[in-house]
C-alpha cells in the first residue's frame, strides 16, 4: 500500500509576481478564487500533487511583509520562488531577496530544493527563463537542486510541470 506523504512548501517572491494565482490552480473548483487580491501576511493552501499532500505557505511579497518569510524556512521541505519575468526593473531586488534566502542559516546548510517560476510568460516584455536565470545568477547556484520553468499563472501553463518536479525532489 502506498502511503500519501505530507510536505510543506514555502511560496515566496516579490509582490505582484503571481504566487497566489499559481496556487489557485491547485485548489478544488469550489474553492478557486475568481479574483485574486494581494496577500496580507500569508495564507495557507493545501492540495495534492501525485502522491504528496502539500501544505503551501503563500507569503505576501510586499516589502513590509518580506521579513516574515524567514520564519518559515526551517519547516519548508521545498521552496517555490516566483518571478515576474516582465519586471526587469526589480530583477535586482529579486536577486537581493534570493541572496538573503540562500544565505539564511535555515536554508544554507540544508538540501532544500528550489523551484523558480519565470512567470507571466504570456506578456510581450517577458524575459525568457534562460534570461531570468542569468539575471539571478542561478548558474552558479550549485549547492542546491533547483529548476526554473516559464509559466503563465493565469492559464496554468507550465505550473503543473514545475510542481511535479518539486514533488519528485521532495519524495
Ligand atoms: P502578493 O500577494 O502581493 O505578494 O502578490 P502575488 O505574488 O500573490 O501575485 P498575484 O497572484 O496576486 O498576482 C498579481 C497580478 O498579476 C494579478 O493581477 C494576476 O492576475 C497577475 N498575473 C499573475 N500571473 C500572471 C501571468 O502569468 N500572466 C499575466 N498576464 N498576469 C499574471
Amino acid at each position: 500500500k502506498i502511503k500519501k506523504r505530507q510536505a510543506s512548501v514555502l511560496v515566496v517572491g516579490l509582490d505582484n509576481s503571481g504566487k497566489s494565482t499559481i496556487l489557485n490552480h491547485f485548489k478544488p473548483d469550489e474553492q478557486k478564487s475568481i479574483e485574486i487580491v494581494p496577500t496580507i501576511g500569508f495564507s495557507v493552501e493545501t492540495f495534492k500533487i501525485k502522491n504528496l499532500n502539500l501544505t503551501a505557505f503563500d507569503m505576501s511579497g510586499q516589502g513590509r511583509y518580506r521579513n516574515l518569510w524567514e520564519h518559515y524556512y526551517q519547516d519548508a521541505q521545498g521552496i517555490i520562488f516566483v518571478i515576474d519575468s516582465t519586471d526587469a526593473l526589480r530583477m535586482v531586488v529579486v536577486k537581493d531577496e534570493l541572496e538573503l534566502l540562500l544565505q539564511h542559516k535555515d536554508i544554507k546548510n540544508r538540501s532544500v530544493p528550489i523551484l523558480f517560476f519565470a512567470n507571466k510568460m504570456d506578456l510581450r516584455d517577458a524575459l525568457s527563463s534562460v534570461k531570468v536565470s542569468h539575471a539571478l545568477g542561478l548558474d552558479s547556484l550549485c549547492t542546491k537542486s533547483w529548476h526554473i520553468c516559464s509559466s503563465n499563472a493565469v492559464t496554468g501553463e507550465g505550473v503543473r510541470e514545475g510542481l511535479e518536479w518539486l514533488s519528485e525532489q521532495i519524495q
